[in-house]
């Protein structure tokens, strides 16, 4: 992938380091070869199995920068709970939860400034990403970075805050495996549940633009890079 930069560096607002590894080091815990390649989770909605790895450390490296300008943080959600899972954003408008309701806001509510720019790698990968799974010129202009312990959940939801549903969500996996709850428009079915690995990528749009979907309790584990820690980061148009 042309986005690929060096393999070295370091992640400090991450709380790791990103050592010069060998391709090996980087794919040890991937799934073998054959399962590589990309799966239908549910009409309108693909899973990338392994998409982003090629890019992870420039990733990794742009979100740090993003994160030491916008802090994760534990959002608090209309009805007085703080959410488990820490979260910030990049890009023209953030995501934010409070107790007067949730909505995008072109300004950090904790430094009253911008959000940082969401980083061109970031960009052109789930531009790339949303074009392998049918949906051309995606063009996001809000990135949520969501980072979960072991424990920490997303409860099943739609992602109804924006104000076109035409585009799709770009969802890309960093860190500690996941288990994701795929379902459809209807919260009385059963969602399905679908592992996401480290550099996976999840697009879902048309008839599953308003699917619900969720993240079942983070197990614990070590991740080579991100410790005991997994990021994720969607990226949406908010029309
Ligand atoms: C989300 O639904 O916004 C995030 C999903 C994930 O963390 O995989
Ligand atoms: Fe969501």
């Amino acid at each position: 992938m042309e986005c690929c930069g060096v393999l070295g560096g370091s992640c400090h607002a991450l709380g790791v380091q990103l050592h010069r590894m060998s391709t090996l080091d980087l794919f040890e815990d991937m799934p073998p070869a054959e399962e590589a390649g990309q799966s239908t989770i549910a009409p309108g909605a693909m899973l990338l199995h392994g998409f982003s790895l090629a890019c992870d450390a420039e990733l990794l490296q742009a979100i740090e920068e993003v994160l030491k300008q916008a802090p994760l943080r534990h959002m608090v959600t209309p009805g007085g709970f703080t959410m488990s899972v820490a979260m910030s954003n990049c890009g023209g408008l953030g995501w934010v939860s409070d107790s007067s309701g949730y909505r995008y806001s072109e300004r950090d509510p904790l430094s009253g400034q911008a959000w940082p720019t969401m980083p061109v790698c970031c960009l052109e990968l789930a531009q790339r990403a949303a074009a392998q799974s049918g949906y051309q010129e995606f063009q996001p202009t809000a990135c949520l970075i969501n980072e979960y312990v072991p424990g920490a959940k997303l409860s099943l939801h739609q992602d109804k805050d924006e104000l076109n549903f035409s585009a799709p969500i770009v969802s890309m996996s960093l860190g500690l495996p996941a288990t994701f709850l795929f379902g459809t428009t209807q919260r009385k079915d059963r969602p399905k549940r679908h592992r996401l690995n480290h550099g996976d990528v999840v697009v879902w749009g048309g008839p599953s633009r308003l699917a619900y979907h969720g993240v079942a309790p983070l197990a614990d584990g070590v991740h080579p890079i991100l410790g005991h820690r997994r990021l994720n980061l969607t990226f949406r148009c908010v029309g």
